[in-house]
């Protein structure tokens, strides 16, 4: 039974040896020490032995079980140490990793170039102002001098609410209403959205965005809005472009133009963009009639204006050769990624 009880002990602790993990240890715990284990199995056959053979086997078997005991804490310790070891190193973090690239989005084209417009007009002196979408007709039409069959009023052309209120059909209502409410000097730009009863094709959408400009103050010519349309120009287009005035009418401004910019792709010899012109019509501009600034408590022979239009769609289209305003619209990310 001695040699029985150390073979035990001597197997048990090679088996011990071999465990990898805490399960495979318990498995080798109850082989040996479990109720129907090896060991005890052997302690149940001590009945059989003589009155002094047993506390001499008693105290053996008792001393190989606190053995084994021994060893599988001892091995349940050094497992343990050893998967903790193993989770540090496959856990460890390499901060020095790229991280997976998120995909961050942009501004929309028609967003970029408005906030460029601002950039280049701030950088002049002037300030930004904003107005109502919806406003009512008296400012978007009576106030702006616009005669009582004008056209844009009908029914046909533009989006009411009301007889008396509407979705403004331009940015120029603005105009009015920032001379209304301060003494010249004025230096304002008035970006925004505009809504005009069109059907939508690749230059026309019900909804699009203008800027405008309006200058009031003592001596203001033409000179100035040359010069300052001028200088809009090379800053946006190129150092290389030249601007042309036609004559042209609107009820607002007397005299009034459309302003045109030579090509900045050809530089004016003709191309697709300028279809073959050498000039690209940018936007509408003119001197404040006296009428405009008489109704809006400006005294005309004190004061005089300048002010100018344009449509934020056309110059993005221009800008990035768009030949479609529908593409701005659509919101596939396949187009807007590209700017
Ligand atoms: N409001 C005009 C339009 O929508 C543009 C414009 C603005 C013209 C200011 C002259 C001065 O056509």
């Amino acid at each position: 039974m001695k040699e029985q009880l150390n073979d035990i002990k001597k197997k048990a602790k090679e088996d011990i040896l071999t465990a990898q993990t805490e399960s495979e240890l318990e498995e080798i715990r109850v082989k040996y020490l479990g109720k129907k284990g090896l060991l005890t199995g052997i302690l149940r056959g001590m009945g059989k032995l003589s009155a002094e053979e047993r506390p001499i086997i008693g105290a053996l078997a008792n001393s190989v079980r606190q053995d084994l005991e021994n060893y599988i804490e001892q091995m349940r310790i050094s497992i343990k140490k050893k998967e903790l070891q193993e989770r540090l190193i496959n856990e460890k973090i390499d901060v020095t990793l790229p991280s997976n690239s998120k995909r961050i989005g942009k501004l929309h084209p028609i967003t970029q170039i408005e906030n460029r417009l601002k950039e280049i007009f701030l950088a002049m002196g002037f300030e930004v102002m904003e107005g109502p979408e919806v406003e009512t007709s008296y400012n978007n039409f009576d106030a702006l001098n616009a005669s009582s069959d004008h056209p844009s009023r009908d029914y046909s052309d533009t989006f009411y609410i009301t007889p008396n209120t509407l979705l403004r059909t331009q940015t120029s209502p603005v105009q009015v209403r920032t001379m209304r409410n301060r003494k010249p000097p004025i230096r304002i730009i008035s970006p925004g959205r505009v809504y005009r009863y069109d059907q939508v094709d690749a230059t026309h959408s019900p909804m699009f965005h203008q800027i405008e400009g309006l200058v009031v103050d003592k001596n203001i010519t033409m000179g100035d809005l040359k010069g300052t349309l001028a200088n809009f120009a090379t800053s946006f287009f190129g150092e290389n472009t030249k601007t042309r005035f036609r004559p042209h009418n609107f009820p607002f401004t007397e005299p009034s133009a459309e302003v045109d910019v030579s090509c900045f792709i050809c530089g004016g010899k003709g191309c697709r963009l300028c279809k073959g012109e050498g000039w690209i019509e940018i936007l509408g501009a003119g001197m404040v009639h006296p009428n405009v600034l008489a109704g809006c408590g400006i005294d005309p022979d004190e004061y005089s204006g300048f002010a100018f239009g344009a449509g934020i769609e056309r110059i993005v289209m221009i800008k990035y050769n768009i030949n479609d305003m529908r593409l701005l619209f659509d919101n596939d990310l396949r187009f807007l990624q590209q700017f």
